[in-house]
């Protein structure tokens, strides 16, 4: 049954499904968190979204990982997949559907899946030989092998030779489709970098790769011949289709097609590029299905200059990062600092010095002295003036009316960085405009008009921050809307999409005279000092 009336603009967007090798890091918080705020971007806007996340369970990796602890595969499997889930829900994610790749339903979308691809002749028994690198479960070029044979990703990991009878996917007879596409989609992949990144690769060539494994059980058995396994690639990429299956419909792809298909995003980390970009849409094709609208791959999280992951043990752990900070600090540092596409490093004493400076100082102390002022010179009430009695060449005004939609667009770039700067200036430039106008001395020289319009300028640019903020660090703002007397709360979505929807709230000039103010509060205490870990 279709549930989604289809007038309404529908966006799906996907995380990658998470390796349960191991319980999940900052790196797999990273992706989860840029793709919250697209989905509650999204929901502002008003549109009807579906955030999909999960789990990616089968394969060697972890197998090995489940051997390792003397667990069976599916045992270890269900004690790891709840510590993303508890991740996400500290983190403050709104997902839709959590898939996981072991999921009963999901074996039946890929045998469906994998006879119409069977059913184009694309798949055929063939010889494979190579390097394996287990942790990326994928086979590397022995030119782009570390010294020692070491995966270029995974530095300690050997990769391991393999010389085996698998089925193979046809993937070289979609190189001039593939090309076509991308010139016809120039938005497909994204940001540029690594969209030349796999215009390059493509244009080397492409081989068909092997589908199927053997001497490994862990996986749905290939379709037309049980003793192999499908590769787990396989699988995967088709657990974002299982996941738009509506939870009692019958697995059949029809179905699953039927509502959300295409997906509109496709968010991931640039190591698993190929397989969104080449491999998935060369998949979707040869089952005659339609392609996504974009993927977007965004850099590493790095400590000393390495990709911090499970693998090399370098990671950070988020949960005593949020226990230490708060999600929203966790959110806003994140996403502010790092250019999303770019890599980035994480250092602990950038991150307080971030926080103190943007959340707790800049916006927080704006929200508090603006509130206490209201309160000594007015009453504690909204000043009742006109947005249009404000002059056009008020700067608060001036940088707030264009602002909803610039940064909008930078939302939709996921330009996250760019939306935080550009809030931020209205933010400072509140700031500098209490200190020069200092309605504290205009208060005693009796302008009381004046101190008003001040005032109302700078609570109403710091409402507007508020608002344009929320995808990022919901609970801060829903604190300040609450101070300015809005019952919304940010994280209750369908609620507030509807209680304060992007066309009327991004506008500087909503803030009315009849607004309660509330008791002022910080909404984010600054942080004094490193503690030692
Ligand atoms: N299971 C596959 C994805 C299948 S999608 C159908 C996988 N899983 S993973 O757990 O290894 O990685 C998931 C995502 O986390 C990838 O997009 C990867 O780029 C991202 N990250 C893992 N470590 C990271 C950093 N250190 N920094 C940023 N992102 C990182 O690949």
């Amino acid at each position: 049954m279709n549930l989604v009336d289809k007038t309404e603009k529908t966006f799906a967007l996907t995380t990658p499904l998470y390796y349960v090798n191991d319980v999940p890091h900052i790196g797999s918080a990273y992706t989860t968190m840029a793709a919250d705020v697209v989905a509650r971007f999204q929901r502002l806007l008003g549109h009807r979204v579906l955030l999909i996340t999960g789990t990616d369970e089968h394969g060697q990796k972890i197998q090995r990982a489940a051997a390792t602890l003397g667990k069976a595969p599916q045992e270890f499997c269900d004690q790891i997949v709840p510590s993303f889930v508890s991740l996400w829900e500290l983190l403050g994610i709104e997902y839709d559907r959590f898939s996981r790749t072991t999921a009963n339903r999901h074996e039946a979308i890929v045998k469906e899946f994998f006879q119409r691809v069977w059913e184009s002749g694309d798949i055929y028994q063939g010889q494979q030989q190579g390097w394996y690198c287990v942790s990326c479960e994928e086979f590397k070029d022995e030119r782009e092998l570390l010294p020692g044979k070491h995966c270029p990703i995974h530095t300690t990991k050997e990769v391991e030779w393999r010389d085996e009878q698998n089925y193979f996917f046809r993937l070289s007879k979609y190189q001039a489709k593939l090309e076509e596409f991308y010139q016809s989609r120039p938005d497909f992949i994204q940001p540029a970098s690594r969209r030349n990144e796999v215009l390059s690769f493509v244009s080397q060539g492409l081989q068909d790769f092997s589908i199927s494994r053997v001497n490994l059980d862990w996986g749905f058995p290939v379709p037309v011949n049980p003793k192999h396994t499908l590769y787990v690639w396989f699988d995967a990429l088709l657990g974002y289709v299982t996941a738009l299956l509506e939870p009692d419909a019958e697995p059949t792809l029809a179905n699953a097609l039927e509502t959300w298909w295409p997906i509109n995003l496709h968010l991931i980390g640039k190591d698993i590029l190929r397989f969104h970009a080449v491999y998935w849409p060369a998949m979707l094709m040869s089952a005659d299905l339609p392609l996504p609208e974009r993927v977007f791959g965004h850099g590493f999280l790095t400590k000393d200059g390495q990709k911090m992951g499970k693998t090399l043990g370098n990671t950070l752990d988020p949960i005593a990062l949020i226990q230490r900070y708060g999600s929203d600090a966790v959110r806003y540092y994140f996403l502010k600092e790092i250019e999303f596409g770019k890599d980035g490093d994480f250092n602990e004493v950038r991150f307080i010095n971030v926080l103190n400076a943007d959340l707790a100082n800049d916006l927080g102390n704006l929200l508090n002295r603006t509130l206490n002022m209201v309160k000594k010179y007015c009453a504690g009430n909204v000043p009742l003036i006109a947005n249009e009695a404000i002059p056009a060449e008020n700067p608060l005004k001036r940088i707030g009316l264009p602002l909803g939609e610039q940064v909008k667009q930078a939302y939709e770039a996921l330009a996250f960085n760019q939306a935080c700067e550009a809030i931020l200036l209205l933010v400072q430039a509140s700031n500098k405009f209490i200190d020069e106008q200092a309605p504290w001395t205009l208060y005693k020289q009796e302008k009381q008009q004046e101190v008003e319009a001040v005032l109302y300028a700078v609570l109403e640019s710091v409402r507007l921050a508020a608002y344009l903020f929320s995808p990022i660090i919901p609970n801060i703002s829903s604190d300040i809307y609450q101070q300015l007397g809005f019952g919304i709360n940010f994280n209750n979505q369908t609620e507030s999409s509807i209680a304060a929807p992007f066309a009327t709230h991004a506008t500087w000039g909503l803030l009315s005279h009849k607004q309660q103010l509330g008791t002022p509060q910080p909404v984010f205490k600054r942080i004094e000092t490193l503690k030692n870990d």
